[in-house]
């Protein structure tokens, strides 16, 4: 995964400047003096701010005593810096009051309201630090008043409106980061009056326009940041002059034209990043001049031709991005120069020839990425050098020949992708050794023999792909012993004998393909409930199983199969799409028991629980009890982080328990989860969130106790073909306005913001009313607590906003992403994965909405026709792709409570590119 340096970087440079010039001010400010009254002013204005609570006014205490003040030798205030202390206010400072300020760093604290104008009093400010809140509003023009200041950070705000031109009157700025807003327009050509510039950040924004050529006019800039906005036009000619410029990110605009040859004169740049552009032509063989370059990130442009020689002369490099451009020809020997490369993706090219053979000598190796290309020829077996790689595909290429055994010589590989290619032979039991491995795909090729899998060597392996081969022999019962496996696919092999019985008490496994094999058996009842599972095309098999014949009394082993028509969704769909399609929680119906007062129960060994907030009764021997410790007979469900279990208590109320396994209790991850869940969830009440009523945390157990939902996921409603008619288009509509409101208040009305993270129609549960409540907070991660938003990617597949692939930067907008999908699934009654990719093709105009409408309710009436159409035409605007252009929740819910406009067309008439139109002119 390539990891944008751009913000944090820029961030370490910011730092290193506040200090400095905060240094050499003080003096300066501490010989003028100040009389008493304006040091009364001062503390008055400081005091009725309420951010000192400790403070108050009758408190006579000078603020230079203050936590977060600095004084001058007058004693008056030169410096605040409550950075990460958490005010959660506006920003109410008189600021005519505080004359001699020179720095004020309120970066994290949750200020909410806009920056009022009055700031532009404050003419000694040489450092302004408000980033990381929750400001709104537009950048009052009177900062450009401030003709002292050197570094001005605002990112991560909600600010609207354009750059104020009057802020190119900063004559004196060195660091301006206005990046993650939501700032529009143009940048202004009087760019240049700038001209200390060092470092600039207008990324993340919905700036538009070319590129002013003023900016080449800003000689000691070093760091030039203007990714995901909607820059347009080419690369100014004037850039060729910014000779310091280290790092250019330019990613994720609209900007076309060739790699300008000013570009080429940039000598000192180490990070080149112009990815997910219009960029075409070929790579020109001057940017093998630019010798210190440690990322080149090309991705995603149309550029053409073969990559130059010159490139290989590039050994400073540590990450080379070609993906997913036109480019061509085979991959030069000389790449084994490259001997610093950590990341290597080539993915998604036109790239012919074999897989170079200097190549494993690329020793420090993590990511190779070659897959989907023409690759030609076998896997060198020298790939057992790269002993550093962590993800290896080369998928999707047509490659021969056997893996070679010293594939298991790569043991810190967690992902091996070697799917749809021609390889044969059999998979080497050397993999075994490769110990960390979570993904293993080699479907689509033509391996053969049996599988050698042993639990003892695939300890954590989550995904085993081996579907489209010819493989045979009997299914190892040792997978069923790797507790760790989510999905099994085997489908269309020629695997005989039983199902390993282990495989139905696998606690997270959700998909399960074994489908068009020579299998035999019984399954198991009371599996009939998990259609994420598929069985058919084995004549031999019955049971209680969709798509599956009964078994007779008679001879329950096996039975002849006719019935076997029904073909569950998952045989159509690519099995990728499936992989992560966590099962979700399983519910059952709750007896509708008035809860009465449990008096008699004593609290028993009450030093278990360290926190304990229900009624304060229940003790956990109750618990046990009521779940027979835990019995597999309670368990409703298994999700990423533990398993649910319905129990009913003493006193008669009927919960749900979140427990955590042994294992994972015992792993740090899994303890910060749980915590966080905890945490986050006793901080909210809103009625479509679900209730938390007690928890337990203690290292031999540790569980939540949440209010019961009779209906379970959406997700599993949604697959199951009686409870989906159930489900009508009013009750739809209404669990996609829920959801938002919802999701609402946690963006909008949580103090910090709370981020979800993993919106799924598994994550969304249902009552007896069929109302909707969102739940597992297991990752949601208060924003305010981390610093940089960057994270290890976590979510659903099919739900994750196309942006956390690139950018690992969680905000607000991934929910808005992964909210859309649910909302669409919702009406299509199926993931919309396929839609997805059609919308990004902008081939989606001949799709009609009532083609995609769930075919299995009657057609809604005019009136819900309405309902389905705005809520489309909301769901659309929230799955687009660049984040700036998605709604905030809070807009969302409220066009839910101000209602649709009447529909002008009839259903049948309404095609989505109507709806996306309709979205963009009300946005
Ligand atoms: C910016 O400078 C221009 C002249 O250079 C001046 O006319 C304008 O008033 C200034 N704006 C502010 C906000 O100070
Ligand atoms: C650029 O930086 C150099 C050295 O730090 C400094 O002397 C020079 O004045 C700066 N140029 C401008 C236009 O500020
Ligand atoms: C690279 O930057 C240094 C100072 O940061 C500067 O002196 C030098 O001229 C630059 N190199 C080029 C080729 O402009
Ligand atoms: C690699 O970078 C270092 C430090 O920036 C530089 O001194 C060296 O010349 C670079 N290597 C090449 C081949 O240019
Ligand atoms: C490989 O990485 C290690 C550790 O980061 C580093 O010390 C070594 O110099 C690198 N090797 C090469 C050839 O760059
Ligand atoms: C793989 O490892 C084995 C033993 O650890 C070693 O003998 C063999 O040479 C290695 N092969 C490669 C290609 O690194
Ligand atoms: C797969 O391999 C088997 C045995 O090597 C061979 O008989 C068969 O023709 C191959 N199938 C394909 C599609 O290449």
């Amino acid at each position: 995964m390539a990891h944008s340096p751009s913000i944090s970087t820029a961030w370490a440079l910011c730092i290193l400047f506040c200090g400095a010039y905060f240094d050499t001010t003080i003096d300066l400010v501490a010989a003028s003096g100040s009389s008493s009254s304006a040091l009364e002013l001062e503390a008055k204005t400081l005091r009725d701010s309420g951010w000192w609570p400790s403070q108050n006014a009758s408190d006579s205490s000078s603020p230079c005593e203050w936590y977060g003040i600095i004084c001058n030798a007058g004693r008056s205030v030169i410096g605040i810096d409550l950075g990460s202390v958490t005010l959660g206010s506006k920003l109410k400072l008189n600021f005519s009051y505080l004359p001699n300020l020179v720095s004020l760093g309120l970066s994290q604290t949750n200020l909410q309201g806009s920056i009022p104008s009055e700031i532009g009093f404050l003419s000694e400010l040489t450092v302004l630090d408000l980033s990381y809140n929750n400001l709104v509003g537009f950048i009052p023009p009177e900062i450009g008043r401030l003709s002292k200041l050197t570094s001005m950070y605002v990112t991560f705000n909600g600010l609207i409106g354009n750059f104020p031109p009057s802020l190119t009157n900063l004559t004196e700025i060195e660091v301006l980061d206005v990046s993650s807003n939501h700032l529009t327009g143009f940048i202004p050509n009087s760019f240049g009056k700038m001209s200390k510039l060092v470092a600039l950040d207008l990324s993340n924004n919905d700036f538009t326009g070319p590129i002013p050529s003023s900016l080449g006019l800003l000689p000691n800039i070093t760091h030039l940041l203007l990714s995901e906005n909607n820059f347009n036009g080419s690369v100014p000619k004037e850039f060729g002059n910014l000779s310091k410029l280290i790092q250019l990110n330019m990613k994720g605009n609209s900007f076309i034209g060739p790699i300008h040859s000013s570009l080429l004169l940039l000598t000192n740049l180490t990070h080149l990043l112009i990815s997910g552009n219009n960029f075409n032509g070929s790579v020109p063989k001057e940017l093998g001049n630019l010798s210190k370059l440690v990322q080149l990130d090309l991705k995603g442009n149309n550029f053409i031709g073969p990559i130059p020689s010159s490139l290989l002369l590039l050994t400073n490099l540590t990450h080379l991005i070609l993906s997913g451009n036109n480019f061509n020809g085979s991959i030069p020997k000389e790449i084994g120069h490259l001997s610093k490369l950590i990341q290597l993706d080539l993915k998604g090219n036109n790239f012919i020839g074999p897989i170079p053979s200097s190549l494993p000598f690329l020793t420090n190796l993590t990511f190779l990425d070659m897959s989907s290309n023409q690759f030609t020829g076998f896997i060198p077996s020298k790939i057992g050098l790269l002993k550093g790689l962590v993800g290896l595909d080369l998928s999707d290429n047509m490659l021969i020949g056997q893996i070679p055994s010293t594939i298991g010589n790569l043991t810190n590989l967690q992902t091996l992708f070697l799917g749809r290619n021609q390889i044969n032979g059999s998979i080497p039991v050397q993999l075994g050794s490769s110990k960390k491995l979570t993904h293993l795909n080699l479907e689509g090729n033509n391996l053969t023999g049996s599988i050698s899998v042993d639990q003892a060597n695939f300890q954590v392996l989550e995904h085993l792909l081996l579907s489209n081969n010819s493989l045979s022999g009997n299914i190892p019962h040792q997978i069923g012993y790797i507790r760790s496996i989510k999905s099994i696919g085997l489908s269309h092999n020629f695997l005989s004998g039983e199902i390993p019985f282990e495989f139905w008490s696998l606690p997270y496994l959700n998909f399960l393909d074994l489908s068009y094999n020579n299998l035999t058996g019984k399954i198991p009842d009371g599996y009939r409930s998990r259609t994420s599972f598929a069985l058919i095309g084995n004549k031999n098999l019955c049971g209680n199983f969709k798509g599956i014949p009964p078994c007779l009394a008679t001879s329950p082993a096996i039975v002849s199969s006719e019935k076997s028509t029904r073909i569950t969704i998952f045989v159509s769909i690519p099995i990728s799409f499936l992989i992560l399609f966590a099962i979700g929680v399983l519910l059952l119906r709750r007896r509708m028991v008035k809860q009465t007062k449990p008096s008699s129960l004593e609290r028993k060994n009450g030093n278990l629980f360290s926190v304990w907030n229900y009624d304060g009764h229940i003790a956990y021997e109750d618990i046990l009890k009521a779940t027979e410790n835990f019995d597999i007979r309670y368990c409703i469900g298994t999700g990423g982080y533990g398993s649910v279990y319905k129990a009913e208590l003493p006193c008669g109320k009927v919960v749900a328990l979140k427990k955590l396994h042994q294992l994972e209790a015992e792993n740090t991850t899994f303890d910060k989860s749980f915590q966080n869940e905890v945490k986050v969830l006793t901080e909210i009440r809103h009625r479509n969130i679900i209730k938390l009523h007690g928890f337990c945390l203690h290292k031999q157990c540790m569980f939540l106790v949440y209010e019961y939902m009779e209906r379970g996921s959406l997700f599993c409603i949604l697959r199951d073909d009686t409870e989906a008619l159930e489900l009508d288009w009013n009750k739809r509509v209404n669990i996609i306005k829920c959801t938002a409101h919802a999701l609402s208040y946690m963006h909008h009305e949580c103090i910090p913001a709370i981020v979800h993270r993993d919106i799924s129609s598994n994550n969304i549960l249902l009552n007896s009313k069929f109302e909707a409540f969102v739940s597992d907070f297991g990752t949601a991660k208060l924003l305010h607590l981390d610093s940089s938003n960057q994270t290890l990617l976590v979510g659903t597949y099919g739900y994750i906003a196309p942006e956390l692939a690139y950018t690992m930067v969680v905000t607000e907008k991934c929910d808005v992403y992964s909210f859309g999908v649910v909302a669409l699934e919702i009406l299509m009654g199926i993931h919309p994965g396929e839609l997805l990719t059609l919308l990004s093709s902008s081939s989606s105009q001949n799709v009609m909405l009532h083609e995609i409408l769930d075919q299995r309710l009657p057609p809604p009436n005019h009136r819900v026709a309405q309902d389905i159409c705005f809520v489309a035409t909301i769901a659309l605007a929230c799955v687009r792709t660049k984040p700036e252009s998605r709604p905030t929740m809070k807009r969302v819910s409220q066009d839910f409570v101000s209602g649709n406009k009447p529909l002008a067309k009839p259903l049948h008439a309404v095609s989505l590119l109507h709806l996306i139109e309709d979205s963009e002119t009300q946005s």
